[in-house]
This record gives structure tokens, C-alpha cells and sequence, in this order.
């Protein structure tokens, strides 16, 4: 009887309403009114699937107890449970066997692709490209939508530092600026222009807060850090995501000034749905309601559930804490019904915008996920986003491009190993499904011949398995030697397995893994004339190789067609257009190493000794923020100020491809402000432009500094914008450039500016 006034009021309620329309929140508010406590607790409850995992599982998680749950309507969501047939027989418990038959959201971790794999996060962050980025997330998107998923646990917009953090792989890199732009086209490309549409899912802004910042790049470990550091740096992302209307955040495992942020009233209540207003709903990371008791933060879990659901968590992934425990909380007066009322509007806004109501199975179509699953248009987009993902870092007497004639001998276990490209966010797809290098060589020339060198790991690796790497057998070795004599150019193909990178995956060296290093060496004593490839999943630590190799391509963990893009752009089908979105040290011990950080009171060598450097290591990075060459050339001139028009600053620069041959170029405008109340960073990013420049064209590109963008967070969360002298300097990366200065007025207006010189950073 419940069920067909239900069905009743769904059907006069019209989709195509946005979360937060009147339709909405009245069609939420009855179903609410229907509702028992336990039902509204249910709704705050996510189990992970019955038979996958993508983090431990406890031990009373059995699929007997799950299944009974979701039967007496005491689970809102699941995650890991996907394919069409998987996702409706779930779903069809859910909506025809429980009391009030609410849908479930079926949540999955759609990072960088589902069955089509695109390249890994911080690659496709290193293309500059927000519509080729928000291009990936929405074929992910649809791949995922098919499968049945209606929402994704992405993007992971933390800032990240430490390149010694397996996550690095999974972000946008170190600057709260690309970082905010590349969340948002992440956010539209997953949720489209209405999430309504059967080929959205919902996304989820993930993992407030400063995940990224774990302490010496240990995953899940301490996180430390000041508000100033929250406002300015973390925050950045997570609220453009918030202003673009992501559904959902998802909280963090690490304590933020000693508390979880899972039970983080500041960070969920106060920042999150009070100042900014967001009307989404806050998930759980996996578990990490029952870890606050390992934090010493919780006794039990009951604890975990006040405070967590008090502290503005509205659903529990895997924790078992609010199933077992709230109901019985608000009966006793300890958490407030409001607290529960909140959290279940939030969830069922999110389903109801998603068209759940309307139709459950809406995503359950067997036609088209036959249709779309692996569609070669998907392969085409993967392929061109891998292009674009790549970095030239060095290319001496122009290397690079190979010619066809040319003899190469492509060595390196990597370039055979179609399952590396994938990365290790890749739950959806089979393993080794991504071409290799040596396949994309082979389909291009017929003058390669392959020699894999030592393997790289021992033995088998899969998502939930640590790598054996090989460090003792070095069979293969002498093969790989005779190869590289016997040609031209060798191309070697280094770096991580696709299993060294990633969530747990933390590492103290970041170096070259294995005998990876000894092979280069003695191949280089046979032939210097060497093209080294990178593929990994973190800026790796490669001295030695930046200093004797004469081209290096950072191509990270490129997916699925990896090996097709990566052959393309050595020989020259497609001229690199990428940039680091996070700097490359010299040495681990470096880190945490980013651009955009403060001056301190002893910057320069006044002394020999006693300014603040290292006695053993140069300061700066091996590759810096933003770097990246081209087969091209590209000059910047005529830097100037125009303080006349209405919205800002006007900035401009010629930029000049001075090469012979047509190539893009991503131009970027760095800001200082040299004296300040707080003191600021040495520079930062606040605009970009990424643009296509014909041989010996010139296009002049232009910035509008908005006078907002000049300020900053106060320690206590207030934003300022002070008069005074401000730095400009446009250029191709984060150290060379342009510079000119201006003054900001007590009264807003721009004024003077300074002549414009040539100078290196500023
Ligand atoms: C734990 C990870 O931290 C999170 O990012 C992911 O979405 C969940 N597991 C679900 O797999």
C-alpha cells in the first residue's frame, strides 16, 4: 500500500528538475514523511559489494547479513557492484522487496576510465587541456552509466606534494589553481549538463580534507597542517568542485589538527555546507568511521556513529556504524533526528536528481551496455588524451622524432607489458588490455627490434597484491646490450609497473625500481643515442638520466591505447604538448618539493653555509612545475599591462612559434606578491592558456586579472586583497619567463607598471 502511493507521487512528479528544485524537495519531503527511523538510517548505509573490494574488509561483513539488510531497506547504496545484470538484480531487491522500494546508488571507482581505460589522472592533469580532460570523464562517464553505475568516486582533487605518495597518480599534482580547473571539467564531464541524463553518473569530490598532505608521503598517514595552508592550498579544488555542483564529497582517513575528518564538524559543517553551501551529500571513505577507533578517537562503534553523523558524514561507506548504531542513538537523545533528517535529504535529493525515482533501471539496459562497452570512438578519445598527456623533458640535437628508416632497438620490460599502461585505478577493465609499445612500434615501422632486459617484477601483482620487484636476476641483461649496438637509436621504455603507484602504494625511493638503472647505464656504454621513455604513475627521481640522455618523454601510465600514442609521438605523428603538474626532484630527499612555495628569511647563499639549502643537493627540481618542450620552438615577447579596462588587469604577451613545425604551446601567468600581511608564496598560477601556433605564426594571448584573484586566506579563513606591488611573469613553465610589476592602489585602481624585462623566475 506504502509502495503505490509512492509509485502515485513519482509519477506525477515531473525529472527534469535539478536537485534542489521545489519538485524535488517536495517529492523528498514525502517520501521522508513516509519513512521509519530505520529506513532513514538504511539510506545512510553503503556496503561495499558481495564479491569485490577496493579496501579491507571487516569481518562481520558477510553477504548473508548484507542481503538481509538490503531486503529490510537498511542500505542506500553499495559500491563495486557492476555490469548490467549484477547492478538490476541488486537494484531490483531494492526497489520491489523493501518496504518503500528507494533505488539504490551504485557507486564505483570510475578514476580514469571504466572499460576503456584513459591515462592516469596526473598525466591527463599534464595535458593543460580542460576540454579534452572533461571530454575523458564523460566517455568514462557513459561507460560507466552502462555498466550500470550511477555514481563514481571521482575526481580526487587533493594537492599533492610528495611525490614519495603512491595517490600522486590520482590528482591533479601540486597547484590549488589547475587543480580547481581541472576538478571542475572532471565534475562536468562525469555529471554532464544535467545529471538526469542517462549517460551521467554523479561524481564525488574526494577526500576532504588534505588526504594529500600525509605525512612524509606514508599513505593513510598524519596529516599537519595549518588553516593557512587549508584556505589557500587544499581548499581551492574541493570548493570549485562544491561551485560546479558536484553531487558528492566524499571525507578522508587522516585526522586534520588531531581530529578524523570523518568526524570533522568544521570541516563538513561548517566549511563545507555552511559557507559554501553545498547541497550534496558527504560519503564515508572506506571505513573510515570504524578506523577512528584505531586513531584513538572513538571507543566503539556507536561512538563512531555520533560522531560521525553529527559531525556532517551523511553516509557510511563499510563502516558498519551507522546500521548498527543510530537508530537506537536518536532514541536515546544523543544524536539529534534533524542530524538523520539532514543527511537522508541530502541522499535522496542526489537519487532523485539522478532520474532514480523516475526509473529505477535506468541504467540497466543489457543493449546498451553491448553498444557502448569498449567502443572504438572511446578508444579514439583515450588514444588522443594519451597524446596530449605527455611531456618532452629533454630532446638534445633534436633526437626526437624518429625517423622510419631508422634501426631502433626498443629495450625495457615495460615497453612489452600491456598491463602497466593501465595504472593501478582500473577495477573496471580486464588486465592486459592496454597496448604495449612495442605493439604501437611494430604497427609504425618495421625496424624495431624488441629486447626486454631484466623483468621487472617476480612473479604475479594484481590490485590487492604488492609488486616482488626484481633486483638479482639480470638475465636478459647482455641480449639487451647487443640489441643497442646493433642500431641506430635505442628507445627504452622505464619506470613503475602499473601496481606501484596508487592508493597503499607508498615508496621511499623514486628512483628507477630494479635493475632498471644498470641496464640503462650499460646500454648508454654501447650506445648513448638513447630515447628514454617514462612510464609511471609519480615524478620519479632520475638524476643521472636527466644529466647523460639526450631525449626523455615523460609518458606516465597512458592506458589502454598507450602503446599507439606513445609510438605516435616518437615519430612525430602528434608533436608533445604537455606540462608538469608537479615538479621532478632531483633526490627523494627533496620532499615534499613544489613550486609555489614560501620564501624563507635566508633564501639566497649570503654565506657559505648558514642559508637554507642543502649541503649535498641543489634546491631546485630536476624538471619544474609546468615544464615541457616540443619538437617545436616556442619565443614570448612584448609582455604587457593594460590597467584601462573594466574586469581587471589586462595581461599580454606575443608568443611566437619560432620552430618548423606546427605545435601547441600552454602559456602561463605566475603572480607574486612580494610583501604582504601573511607572507606569500614565491609565485603562483593564475592563468593558463593552452593554444595551437602554426610554423612561424605569432598569436598574442591575453589574461584578465580579476582584482579578486590578486588576494588571499587569512590564517582564520578571511580573504584579503592588499594594495601594493605585484609581480607578473608570463612563460612556458614555472622558472622562465617575462616579468613586469604593478602597483594595486589603496583605492583598487591599477596603476603604474614597470618596464618589462627578461629575467629568470622572479
Ligand atoms: C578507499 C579510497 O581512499 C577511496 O578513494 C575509494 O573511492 C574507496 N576506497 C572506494 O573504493
Amino acid at each position: 500500500m506504502m509502495k503505490s502511493f509512492l509509485i502515485a507521487i513519482f509519477g506525477v512528479i515531473g525529472m527534469s528538475a535539478h536537485a534542489q528544485s521545489k519538485d524535488a524537495i517536495r517529492f523528498v519531503d514525502s517520501l521522508m514523511r513516509l519513512m521509519r527511523l530505520e529506513e532513514k538510517v538504511g539510506q545512510m548505509n553503503q556496503y561495499n559489494g558481495f564479491w569485490e573490494v577496493t579496501g579491507p574488509v571487516p569481518k562481520h561483513g558477510d553477504a548473508a547479513k548484507k542481503y538481509a539488510h538490503l531486503r529490510a531497506g537498511l542500505v542506500g547504496a553499495v559500491l563495486n557492484v557492476h555490469g548490467v545484470q549484477n547492478v538490476r538484480a541488486l537494484q531490483q531487491i531494492a526497489v520491489r522487496e523493501t518496504r518503500l522500494g528507494i533505488p539504490l546508488l551504485f557507486g564505483f571507482d570510475v578514476i580514469h576510465g571504466y572499460k576503456t581505460v584513459f591515462p592516469i589522472p596526473l598525466a591527463e592533469a599534464a595535458s593543460w587541456d580542460l576540454n579534452a580532460i572533461e571530454q575523458a570523464a564523460r566517455v568514462s562517464a557513459k561507460e560507466a552509466a552502462v555498466a550500470g553505475i550511477n555514481w563514481t568516486f571521482a575526481p580526487m582533487v587533493d594537492i599533492t606534494r610528495d611525490a614519495r605518495w603512491g595517490r600522486v597518480m590520482e590528482g591533479a599534482g601540486e597547484d590549488p589553481f589547475l587543480g580547481a580547473k581541472i576538478g571542475v571539467a572532471r565534475v562536468r564531464g562525469f555529471q554532464g549538463t544535467r545529471l538526469s541524463d542517462s549517460f551521467s553518473i554523479a561524481a564525488c569530490a574526494k577526500h576532504f580534507a588534505a588526504y594529500g598532505f600525509a605525512e612524509a608521503g606514508r599513505d593513510y598517514n598524519t596529516v599537519d597542517v595549518g588553516t593557512a595552508t587549508l584556505f589557500n592550498t587544499v581548499f581551492p579544488p574541493f570548493k570549485a568542485a562544491s561551485d560546479a555542483g558536484v553531487a558528492t564529497f566524499m571525507n578522508a582517513f587522516n585526522i586534520v589538527n588531531g581530529v578524523p575528518a570523518t568526524a570533522h564538524t568544521w570541516l563538513q559543517r561548517d566549511i563545507l555546507k555552511k559557507a559554501w553551501g553545498f547541497k550534496g551529500f558527504v560519503v564515508s571513505d572506506w571505513g573510515s568511521g570504524l578506523e577512528m577507533i584505531d586513531h584513538g578517537y572513538a571507543q566503539n562503534l556507536k561512538d563512531v556513529a555520533a560522531l560521525a553523523a553529527q559531525a556532517g558524514s551523511d553516509m557510511d561507506m563499510e563502516s558498519y556504524a551507522f546500521v548498527g548504531h543510530l537508530s537506537q542513538l536518536v532514541k536515546e537523545g544523543k544524536v539529534s533526528m534533524e542530524v538523520v533528517d539532514d543527511a537522508v535529504r541530502r541522499i535522496l535529493l542526489i537519487k532523485y536528481a539522478l532520474g532514480l525515482f523516475k526509473d529505477p533501471f535506468k541504467y540497466c539496459s543489457e543493449e546498451r551496455e553491448q553498444q557502448w562497452t569498449g567502443h572504438p570512438d572511446h578508444h579514439r578519445e583515450a588514444f588522443t588524451m594519451a597524446q596530449r598527456s605527455m611531456v618532452l623533458l629533454k630532446n638534445q640535437s633534436a633526437l626526437l622524432p624518429l625517423q622510419k628508416n631508422q634501426k631502433v632497438a626498443l629495450i625495457g620490460a615495460l615497453a612489452d607489458d600491456p598491463n602497466s599502461p593501465l595504472g593501478s585505478w582500473r577495477i573496471g577493465a580486464k588486465d592486459s588490455t592496454a597496448v604495449s609499445v612495442l605493439t604501437g612500434m611494430r604497427a609504425r615501422s618495421n625496424q624495431v627490434s624488441f629486447s626486454a632486459g631484466p623483468n621487472l617484477i617476480v612473479g604475479k601483482t594484481d590490485f590487492i597484491h604488492e609488486v616482488n620487484i626484481n633486483e638479482t636476476d639480470t638475465s636478459g641483461m647482455q641480449a639487451a646490450i647487443d640489441a643497442a649496438k646493433a642500431a641506430d637509436v635505442v628507445v627504452m621504455v622505464l619506470g613503475e609497473h602499473g601496481f606501484q603507484s596508487g592508493e597503499g602504494r607508498s615508496r621511499t625511493q623514486i628512483g628507477f625500481p630494479g635493475l632498471q638503472q644498470n641496464l640503462l647505464e650499460a646500454v648508454y656504454r654501447v650506445n648513448p643515442n638513447i630515447v628514454l621513455v617514462l612510464m609511471n604513475g609519480r615524478p620519479l627521481a632520475i638524476p643521472w638520466a636527466a644529466e647523460h640522455i639526450p631525449a626523455i618523454l615523460e609518458a606516465w601510465q597512458p592506458g589502454t591505447e598507450g602503446g599507439h600514442a606513445i609510438a605516435s609521438v616518437l615519430f612525430g605523428e602528434y608533436n608533445p604538448s604537455g606540462k608538469l603538474p608537479m615538479s621532478f626532484p632531483r633526490h627523494v630527499g627533496q620532499l615534499p618539493l613544489y613550486y609555489n612555495h614560501f620564501r624563507t628569511g635566508r633564501p639566497d647563499p649570503k654565506s657559505e653555509v648558514f642559508w637554507s639549502h642543502y649541503i649535498d643537493q641543489k634546491n631546485d627540481a630536476q624538471f619544474p612545475f609546468g615544464f615541457g618542450l616540443s619538437y617545436t620552438k616556442f619565443t614570448y615577447s612584448g609582455l604587457r599591462l593594460d590597467s584601462t579596462g573594466a574586469g581587471g588587469m589586462i595581461v599580454e604577451v606575443d608568443v611566437t612559434n619560432s620552430g618548423q613545425l606546427a605545435g601547441e604551446e600552454v602559456v602561463q601567468l605566475y603572480l607574486r606578491d612580494p610583501v604582504a600581511s601573511v607572507v606569500r608564496p614565491v609565485k603562483e598560477l593564475k592563468g593558463f592558456s593552452k593554444m595551437k601556433l602554426g610554423a612561424g605564426e605569432t598569436k598574442r594571448v591575453r589574461f584578465v586579472l580579476g582584482y579578486s584573484e590578486l588576494g588571499f586566506f587569512h590564517p582564520d579563513g578571511k580573504y584579503v586583497v592588499e594594495p601594493g606591488l605585484f609581480h607578473v611573469m608570463v612563460g612556458g613553465n614555472s622558472v622562465d619567463g617575462l616579468n613586469t610589476s604593478f602597483h594595486l592602489h589603496a583605492d583598487s585602481k591599477w596603476a603604474s607598471w614597470m618596464e618589462t624585462k627578461k629575467a629568470k623566475g622572479f
